[in-house]
């Protein structure tokens, strides 16, 4: 056999959040989060925000896949698909409920416990994001969420809980998902928790920028103190960012088409990256404020805390890239939290989401060459119909060809010197999609029974790419 281009200790696995996968959304003293407001949509019917429960309605995170009630069954099929790391979030309202507490819940943390004790057993190394589109709902009905300065503290007194915690049972954490998206409309109530008078529509936010990225220093701040705890609490914890990395190229050579991709690389990627990774908010900030009538409130000590909590390794998702135009005209196509314009060379997803294998190397190189701290791959993948057929198979080439061209491409990038730890593609079990509360778009290598008005028996059934991933695991990125 050749030998792999992947390190030997590469991180192979998948990655889940547990508001899209626990369910048991009230159970064992939970509280209400951001995502558990959601109703259910489609990609043409958007998911409502509801400020309260309406009788009758479907709110997908309620049961989800019910991992809380599975979690034994799925991580023993983790294992045998041979997973070095699992990727997964902590629900932040099993730990405190409204998040204002000043003591834990005992119960939340005793299924983390398990969860973690079970992933040992296998000897899969938990990669957890401490807050992933959830936050306390109560949070986002007395502060406005993450637009008030309060829910940091909230934040690190939820952080030092988990760490005294899981000192012993976890290195890798992630302290927010996607932090980025903060820096777009979407994020608002997804990632913020802000929730605006006048917002009913997820899909349609009423947005007032200023909230957004006041919200978002705070999100700064508070990663910034959690990491510097939990260094304090373990030396070996490796904390991590996150970036919903939006690959964008010019849509042709026109420079007024080159400024506007330099943009909008600028803002929604570069951004929260360069806050995170090198302690200080970058040059270009300051225009961007002047230009959006943005000020932001900050506190003696802020710009020191933000040099001190500096992470250790970058991690991003990436789905798809996009173009960026000058011309307003052009046809646009659909994305992750963003769209952009048409690319002509490439094919798309059931969702409009274009599929780019080879700007994922390109995107490996461009943050390396940036940051040059290790990075990992920690979503990818393709959402999909999925069809089972008479005799109980599910035959997801489709999937199966995206992954591989992916794989295909970071081992590229890794020959370009790129230093690539971890690899987790997302939803390695079927689960509820974020943006459009769908469960039958599916990303998994496992199938779930359960569609998207809720019904179903949870039955779990291995999919064609589950034996493939299994080998790709076993010959560490050699046979694909
Ligand atoms: C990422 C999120 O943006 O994309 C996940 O971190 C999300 O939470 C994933 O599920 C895929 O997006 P979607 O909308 O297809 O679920």
């Amino acid at each position: 056999m050749k030998k792999s281009l992947f390190p030997e200790n590469f991180l192979w696995g998948g990655a889940t959040a547990a508001n899209q996968f626990e369910g048991a959304w009230n159970v064992d003293g939970k509280g209400a989060s951001t995502s558990d407001m959601l109703t259910g949509g489609t990609h043409t019917v958007p998911r409502r925000v509801s400020k309260k429960i309406e009788e009758g309605v479907h709110y997908p995170s309620h049961e989800a896949i019910d991992f809380y009630g599975h979690y034994k069954e799925d991580i023993a099929l983790f294992a045998e698909m041979g997973f070095k790391t699992f990727r997964m979030s902590i629900n932040w309202t099993r730990i405190f409920p409204t998040g204002m507490e000043l003591e834990p819940n005992e119960a939340g943390l005793k299924f983390y416990d398990n969860v973690f004790d079970e992933l040992k057993k296998y000897n899969i190394e938990p990669l957890v994001t401490i807050s992933h589109y959830e936050l306390p709902f109560a949070l986002t009905e007395k502060y406005n969420g993450w637009a008030g300065r309060e829910v940091i503290e909230c934040y690190t007194r939820y952080c030092e809980v988990l760490f005294k915690r899981y000192k012993d049972k976890v290195k890798y954490w992630l302290t927010f998902n996607e932090i980025n998206c903060g820096t777009m409309p979407l994020g608002g109530y997804l990632g913020l928790g802000i929730l605006n008078e006048g917002t009913e529509s997820f899909m349609n936010q009423v947005d007032i920028p200023q909230l957004r990225f006041q919200g978002l220093h705070h999100q700064f701040v508070a990663s910034a103190k959690a990491v510097k705890m939990g260094h304090e609490i373990n030396p070996n914890f490796q904390i991590g960012c996150m970036i919903a990395y939006m690959t964008t190229y010019p849509f042709t050579c026109n420079p007024d088409d080159i400024l506007v991709a330099q943009d909008r690389v600028k803002m929604h990627n570069d951004f929260c990256g360069d806050v995170q990774v090198r302690g200080e908010y970058p040059y270009f900030a300051k225009r961007f404020f002047d230009d959006n009538g943005i000020t932001i409130k900050m506190e003696d000590g802020d710009l020191e805390t933000l040099k001190e909590g500096t992470v250790d390794y970058y991690t991003f998702s990436y789905y798809m890239s996009n173009c960026a135009s000058a011309d307003p005209k052009l046809d646009g196509t659909g994305g992750n939290l963003l769209g952009g314009v048409k690319n002509p060379y490439l094919k798309a997803s059931d969702w409009g989401w274009q599929i780019d294998p080879k700007g994922l190397r390109y995107t490996l190189n461009e943050l390396y060459a940036r940051y040059e701290i290790p990075l990992m791959v920690v979503e990818n993948g393709l959402g999909a119909f999925d069809k089972v057929e008479a005799d109980g198979s599910i035959n997801d080439s489709y999937r199966i060809d995206y992954l591989k061209e992916h794989i295909v491409q970071m081992a590229e990038a890794i020959k370009d010197g790129v230093k690539l730890t971890g690899y987790t593609p997302w939803g390695c079990i079927d689960l509820v999609s974020a943006s459009t509360g769908e469960m039958e778009k599916r990303y998994g290598f496992i199938y779930v029974d359960k569609d998207n008005q809720g019904k179903g028996t949870m039955e779990r059934k291995k999919k064609a790419s589950f034996d493939w991933y299994k080998k790709v695991i076993a010959t560490n990125g050699e046979e694909l």
